[in-house]
């Protein structure tokens, strides 16, 4: 899988070729994860990049000329055409709500483009004509796409074969078809007792079909998000 990250600031992304899975995924080769920096393809002069919003309003959009230079650039074709041959994907808060249907939907994808805007996010064509698809991590603003980005990243990437040590955690994790779509039991390990807090009997009984059950009684269905006050 081929993942490539467009932002102001591609060195955010450093860290991210250090968690074991991401490490495990781009050492073995599974996994390429390049990021480039719109400012280096700016065809403004002084490296501008964003610019104020017709019609007024506070902030600064992401200008499409600047994006579009930059996709061409580095793909080397028209910049609507780019999603002909990779998925592309703003992050911005109007998309569909990542979920683990779209991480495994992501996950079967070879090629990946992400577009994290600033400040007001990005001009609408950029939305309307060069992007494939619009994600939000959640019905909240971030200062940035790339916060978003990097939690798409991290969760596909689990998926990608090789990535996870044990592979059999995927097949019961939250959310997981096997699960039903519920979040998974609490998790305990040693010491058995801290504090006066205890684990569970049942998980120290031996007794494999009550762990079974138990676990299974204890996972629960997702909390949804509250819009209550
Ligand atoms: N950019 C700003 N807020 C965002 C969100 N909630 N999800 C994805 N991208 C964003």
């Amino acid at each position: 899988m081929q993942i490539d990250v467009f932002t102001l600031f591609p060195e955010w992304f450093d860290w991210m070729r250090r968690p074991r899975h991401l490490a495990n995924a781009t050492g073995g080769e599974q996994l390429e994860l390049r990021c480039f920096n719109f400012r280096d393809y700016t065809p403004l002069p002084a490296g501008q990049v964003d610019d104020s919003p017709y019609g007024g309003g506070a902030g600064m959009v992401l200008r499409v000329d600047v994006v579009a230079s930059a996709l061409e650039a580095v793909y080397g074709c028209a910049a609507d055409a780019v999603k002909d041959e990779r998925h592309v994907v703003v992050l911005t808060p109007r998309g569909r709500t990542f979920s683990d249907a779209i991480v495994r939907e992501y996950a079967g994808i070879e090629r990946l483009t992400l577009l994290c805007g600033r400040y007001e996010g990005f001009d609408g064509r950029v939305h309307e004509h060069l992007a494939s698809d619009e994600l939000s991590i959640g019905g909240f603003v971030l200062a940035g796409g790339e916060t978003a980005a990097m939690a798409v990243i991290d969760a596909v990437v689990r998926r990608i074969p090789g990535a996870l040590g044990n592979a059999d955690s995927l097949e019961h994790e939250s959310f997981s078809p096997t699960l039903g779509g519920r979040v998974e039991h609490l998790h305990f390990s040693r010491p058995a007792e801290f504090r006066g807090w205890a684990v569970p009997d049942v998980l120290l009984s031996g007794n494999h079909g009550a762990v079974a059950r138990w676990r299974d009684e204890q996972s629960k269905e997702p909390p949804t998000p509250s819009d209550a006050p």
